[in-house]
């Protein structure tokens, strides 16, 4: 998303904020902002190795990378890029202590080093503040007039689906619904947001309507669904294009307007 408005200058953010609760991805992008060109070193060294073996010893090569401890930011960084370009289809997943787990992925030659790729991104996150907090807390900076983009863990479709680990506590249901109320104070201060999340039946209620904190009345939002590529399922025959549930508290008139108040007028 904030690549995505970077790269439309109608819609390019002035200010940006980037939160996430998982402190290796907020080092991953720190070093991609600060010091790309030693992380490009780090991987070069690291895709370098992958590539030039053969088949058993690129898993052996890739489960040594995974069991072992960063010495530092940089290597830190160019581990997690090479493990999420070389891992079962770029999963991101965790067990209880918080370690890796995913097997290897086996792809035949995975661009593992993109170097035009990654300073691209380190410009486009030159004055991007990254943070590294619960939602909780980075939700109580942005005021009235601002834009806020939430990408949470998807709710699973279905039990065998359920992947949420993407820190080493769960996303479960009541994470749900205490987003979905930091959403409802959100939107009491004027703050516009946008959410993504799984066309799954208990968000879907939890959306339209039901109760709010506290007893309060529930706040109702705009629903759109869209089709969205999903490369990680483990049944292949379920990893195409699935509907994906699009909450908004503003409607598609003030979109419009907003868009158009945007554009630079021919004068
Ligand atoms: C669907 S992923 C989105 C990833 C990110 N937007 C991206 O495209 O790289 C969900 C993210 O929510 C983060 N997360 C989980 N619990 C969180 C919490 N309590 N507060 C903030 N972020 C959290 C996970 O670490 C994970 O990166």
């Amino acid at each position: 998303m904030f690549f995505g408005l970077l790269a439309n200058p109608e819609l390019a953010p002035k200010r940006a904020v980037l939160n996430d609760l998982n402190h290796h991805l907020v080092t991953v992008y720190e070093v991609v902002r600060d010091e790309v060109e030693s992380l490009i070193e780090a991987l070069g060294a690291l895709s370098e190795s992958y590539l030039e073996a053969g088949d058993d010893e690129r898993s052996e090569f890739y489960y040594a990378q995974r069991s072992r401890r960063p010495t530092g930011r940089i290597d830190l960084a160019a581990r997690f890029v090479f493990l999420n370009k070389t891992c079962f289809n770029g999963l991101y997943r965790v067990n209880r202590r918080g370690e890796f787990n995913v097997p290897h992925g086996k792809y035949r030659s995975p661009r593992i080093l993109d170097i035009e790729g990654l300073r691209d991104a380190s410009q486009a996150l030159r004055n991007v503040e990254l943070t590294c907090s619960d939602f909780g807390e980075a939700l109580k900076a942005p005021q009235a007039g601002d834009f806020v983009y939430l990408d949470p863990p998807f709710e699973p479709l279905s039990k065998t689906s359920s992947f949420t680990n993407y820190t080493q506590g769960a996303f479960d249901r009541s994470e749900q619904q205490r987003l979905k109320w930091a959403i409802d104070e959100l939107t009491e201060r004027g703050v516009r947001v946008m959410l993504s999340n799984s066309a799954q039946d208990y968000i879907l209620g939890l959306y339209s309507a039901d109760r709010g904190p506290f007893g309060r009345p529930g706040m109702r939002y705009r629903l759109e669904t869209t089709l969205a590529r999903r490369a990680i399922n483990s049944r292949g025959d379920r990893r195409g294009a699935i509907d994906e549930l699009i909450a908004l508290n503003y409607s598609a008139d003030e979109e419009r307007r907003a868009l158009e108040s945007s554009r630079p007028r021919n004068s």
